[in-house]
């Protein structure tokens, strides 16, 4: 029973980082209401506070201890009752200092335990629990925010150790999910009315190389394309050499496969590459860009890139800027280096770039990248494109994506989340297109 004497339990549950984290607030979702615990998006009205966390960036720890400090100013003026929990990438990494460093807080879980929630909440005292490297668990127990799109994860960890990155850290090595598995719960997902699935993993397309068998990302791909009805499939983050002919194939022949490659180049420089330790130079880069778009000549290439790595010169971030145009990205994430514990490139600290530098670096590459996302826009003008419906207001303004993930601003009355419609594109906008509803509904089969 909580104080209100009604047995049911409110959680709040703030998400940051990746769709990784995003999929893993669901499972912890559906574990609490298992348990009657049932999402508030009101904090001031939880019993419990969780912060999923993420640590990719410094300034993305720091998002998390402001959020907490609130929450333990609460717990201590005016509501000590509440319980305040925090869990993801910086829980893994971190461990027991937490519990030391904030007295308030009453759980520390990691990425790999999700699955220990319930026994953890209900422990007498403050409890920080971390696994390391377990084994994916099966497929059951997620409760997918009832949207659109499903995420559904495939492989979790990392085995690339990139200089910068602290993800190894955080999710352990790669561990790849069961293939039945994965298309069991693709059919529930379609069979639940999502309008979409998202194979998730940090390094998606190197999903099944610890499985026997050795099944690929592109066996999956096929395999879920089977399944009836109308949805979209897409799958994030590819790393770039582990894109294979296979892979592009079964993208091309699939038609419920986006053809959207979103491929982190992270620099264009191969001095900078090196030092990051990716396994690619830009002419292998190119050359991997050139094999999609020999075989599916539309296809949209997004990418991440980081600006100010140790040591990176003036000349050197040209080589990202012009990479920008060369490989004909579409989109990128922009990071501004920040060194990370654990991490290889923190020990490079002699050949930091100053914050004032990497400023103007994100600055020129955003502002490229402005310009790039404007002329792809532009080029949709005039075309009519299928959309998928993602928000309807009250006003009748809708918005939704393309294929390739972009945004459509139109008006509809009779639309519904989740319905396919053709729009047809009139204006476009640096973020976004505008549109007109053309056909009133391709509802799902
Ligand atoms: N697995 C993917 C990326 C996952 S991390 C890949 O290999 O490409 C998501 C993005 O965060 C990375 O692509 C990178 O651009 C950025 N990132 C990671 N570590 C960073 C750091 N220390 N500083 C700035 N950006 C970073
Ligand atoms: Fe991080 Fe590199 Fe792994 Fe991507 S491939 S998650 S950037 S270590
Ligand atoms: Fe952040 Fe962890 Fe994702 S560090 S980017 S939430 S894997």
């Amino acid at each position: 029973m909580n104080r209100n004497g009604t047995g049911i339990k409110k959680v709040y549950i703030e998400t940051l980082g990746c769709q990784m984290n995003k999929s893993d607030t669901e499972r912890i979702l559906a574990i609490l209401s298992h348990f009657n615990y049932f999402e508030t998006q009101t904090p001031q009205e939880a019993d419990l506070l969780i912060v999923n966390t993420c640590s990719i960036r410094q300034l993305s720890e720091e998002k998390a201890y402001s959020r907490i400090g609130l929450w333990g100013k609460w717990k201590r003026k005016e509501r000590p009752h509440i319980k305040i929990a925090l869990c993801g990438c910086l829980a893994q990494h971190t461990e027991e200092n937490l519990l030391k460093r904030f007295p308030f807080l009453d759980l520390v879980f990691g990425t790999q335990n999700i699955y220990e929630l319930p026994e953890l909440i209900n422990a007498a005292g403050r409890v920080c629990s971390i696994v390391k490297d377990a084994v994916p668990e099966s497929g059951e127990g997620f409760l997918r925010a009832k949207s659109v799109n499903a995420w559904l994860p495939i492989i979790e960890g990392c085995n690339n150790f990139c200089t910068y990155c602290i993800v190894p850290f955080t999710r352990g090595r790669e561990r790849s999910r069961d293939f039945n598995t994965i298309i069991d719960e693709a059919k529930d997902i379609i069979s639940k009315g999502f309008s979409e699935i998202t194979l998730l993993g940090q390094n998606v397309d190197s999903y099944g190389k610890d499985l026997e068998g050795k099944p690929t990302l592109a066996a999956l791909l096929r395999e879920i394309n089977k399944i009836e009805g109308k949805f979209r499939i897409r799958f994030a983050t590819s790393y770039p050499t582990d894109i294979t002919d296979d892979l592009i194939d079964a993208v091309s022949e699939s038609d419920k496969v986006c053809p959207l490659f979103h491929i982190p180049m992270q620099s264009g420089n191969n001095e900078i590459l090196k030092a990051m330790n990716r396994r690619y130079d830009r002419k292998l880069y190119g050359e991997i860009v050139r094999k999609i778009r020999e075989k599916i000549p539309n296809a949209a290439i997004t990418s991440d890139f980081i600006v100010g790595f140790p040591g990176e010169t003036e000349e050197q971030f040209q080589d990202t800027l012009s990479a920008v145009e060369e490989f004909g990205i579409s989109y990128s994430n922009i990071a501004a280096y920040s060194p990370r514990p654990k991490t290889a490139a923190t020990k490079m600290s002699d050949k930091f770039i100053k914050e004032d530098i990497k400023d103007v670096r994100f600055q020129i590459l955003n502002n490229k990248i402005k310009k790039v996302s404007l002329s792809c826009h532009k080029k949709k003008v005039g075309e009519t494109i299928e959309v998928l419906v993602d928000t309807l207001n009250e006003d009748g303004s809708a918005i939704g994506r393309t294929w390739d993930n972009l945004i459509v601003h139109f008006k509809s009355e009779n639309s519904k989340a989740g319905d396919f419609v053709n729009v047809y594109i009139n204006e476009a906008d640096t973020w976004h297109l505008k549109g007109e509803l053309k056909q009133a509904s391709l509802n799902k089969v």
